[in-house]
């Protein structure tokens, strides 16, 4: 049966501008859904640039001017993976037009740009959806089914970081392409909007909801030269980030993201502890989950390493034969492939814009905390 086409825009040819291209590709041939998503044209500044990432991901044209990209009739979505201080004004403009929209995290730069994304999508009634894809790992997936199933019990502990380590020299410029995390203007914040986003996303999908903090920050490095101005400037974001904090289910948890953990790239882990059971997962080592169960005969109890690959576990019967695993990008084709299927159903997949929002209003309130040294109840909770 043929499928229903889907012409995507996409704005931003970078590191998630090739993992989203990728999944647009891949969908159809791993995942059975009535839509296909056509890449349509891609959107960068550089038009020379442009032409060649449309050249090599099977764009059929390039645009240099998002704007333009949202006034063509022949374009039914617009996907956000440019850097964070452009998500608000695109994704306002694209609602607006009637396109879906699909964004990039963290939604913006601020709460407050991120609650007027929300109104917009929600007025114009646009499917939207945010690219949180921790969400669509299998082992994580099978976690948040295990913790669904009652299987941990009542939940004492949180526990998640983020760890990297590619800012700790000082001779790191900031600003401009590459370089835009470090650069408060267009990144809102460090390492909290950036790394800690994905980790506070994870958390209140697996364990409800935050609604207290207490934060620190530090900024290591004070000053760096600006790219675009070529001077020595005033560092704006945080390149560390530690937080205590209470969940609605009483449990508590603590979160840790940084830049300056020499010999780590980006080791994503979390821990839950229950009273029955407790998981553990890593995303260097992202197809296992680890898992312990109290109720186990004592003999053999202890943590069992869970290779998420068997066709019962979450989408992996879409992929090789049992025992095969598969990795990061994979986790963008599942989003895709849930995107679809909900265009189908009339429904959008979590994350939305609104689910975003909720992650906006924990982290606002943890780099509150950061500059006041108080606890801070998160907004709505
Ligand atoms: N989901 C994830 O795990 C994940 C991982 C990395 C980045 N991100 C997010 O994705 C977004 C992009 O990050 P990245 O790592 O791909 O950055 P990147 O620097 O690799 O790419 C950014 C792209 O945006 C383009 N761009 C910048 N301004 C533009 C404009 N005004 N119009 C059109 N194009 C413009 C740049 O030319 C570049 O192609 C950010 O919001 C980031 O936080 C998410």
């Amino acid at each position: 049966m043929s499928k229903k086409k889907l012409n995507v825009g996409l704005v931003g040819y970078g590191f998630m501008g090739r993992t989203h291209s990728n999944a647009f590709a891949q969908v159809n041939h791993f995942f059975d859904v009535d839509y296909e998503p056509v890449r349509k044209a891609i959107c960068a500044r550089d038009a020379a640039k442009a032409k060649a990432f449309a050249d090599q991901w099977g764009y059929e044209s390039a645009e240099t001017d998002w704007r333009k990209l949202i006034e063509r009739k022949d374009i039914d979505l617009i996907d956000i993976a440019s850097p964070n201080n452009t998500h608000a004004e695109i994704a306002l403009a694209a609602a607006h037009a009637g396109k879906m929209v699909l964004c990039e995290k963290p939604l913006a730069l601020n709460r407050k740009e991120a609650e007027k994304m929300v109104e917009a999508v929600e007025k114009a009634g646009v499917p939207n959806m945010v690219w949180y894809n921790y969400r669509r790992v299998p082992a994580v997936v099978l976690a948040k089914q295990l913790i669904d199933d009652g299987k941990l019990g009542r939940i004492f502990h949180y526990r998640a970081k983020f760890l990297q380590d590619w800012t700790i020299s000082a001779d790191l410029p900031q600003g401009g392409a590459a370089l835009w995390r470090l650069d408060v203007n267009v990144a809102g914040s460090g390492v909290t909007g950036d790394l800690l986003a994905h980790c506070i996303d994870t958390a209140m999908w697996l364990n409800g909801g935050i609604d207290q903090v207490t934060a620190m920050t530090e900024t290591f490095i004070k000053e760096r030269k600006h790219n675009l101005t070529g001077k020595v400037e005033k560092v704006g974001i945080d390149d560390a980030s530690a937080v205590l904090a209470r969940f609605e289910n009483g449990s508590l948890g603590t979160f840790e993201a940084t830049r300056y953990a020499r010999g780590h790239k980006a080791l994503y882990t979390l821990e839950i502890n229950g009273e029955n059971a407790s998981i553990a997962w890593d995303l260097h080592d992202l197809h296992r989950l680890q898992y312990f169960d109290n109720h186990d005969e004592g003999r053999v109890r202890g943590w069992r390493s869970i290779h998420v690959t068997d066709s019962d576990h979450p989408y992996m019967k879409n992929w090789w034969v049992p025992g095969l695993q598969i990795g990061y990008e994979h986790t963008f084709i599942h989003q895709a492939a849930d995107f679809l299927k909900g265009l189908s159903e009339g429904k959008t997949p979590a994350p939305t814009f609104r689910d975003a929002l909720a992650t906006d209003y924990v982290t606002d309130a943890i780099l509150d905390s950061a500059q006041s040294g108080t606890w801070k109840q998160v907004h709505g909770a």
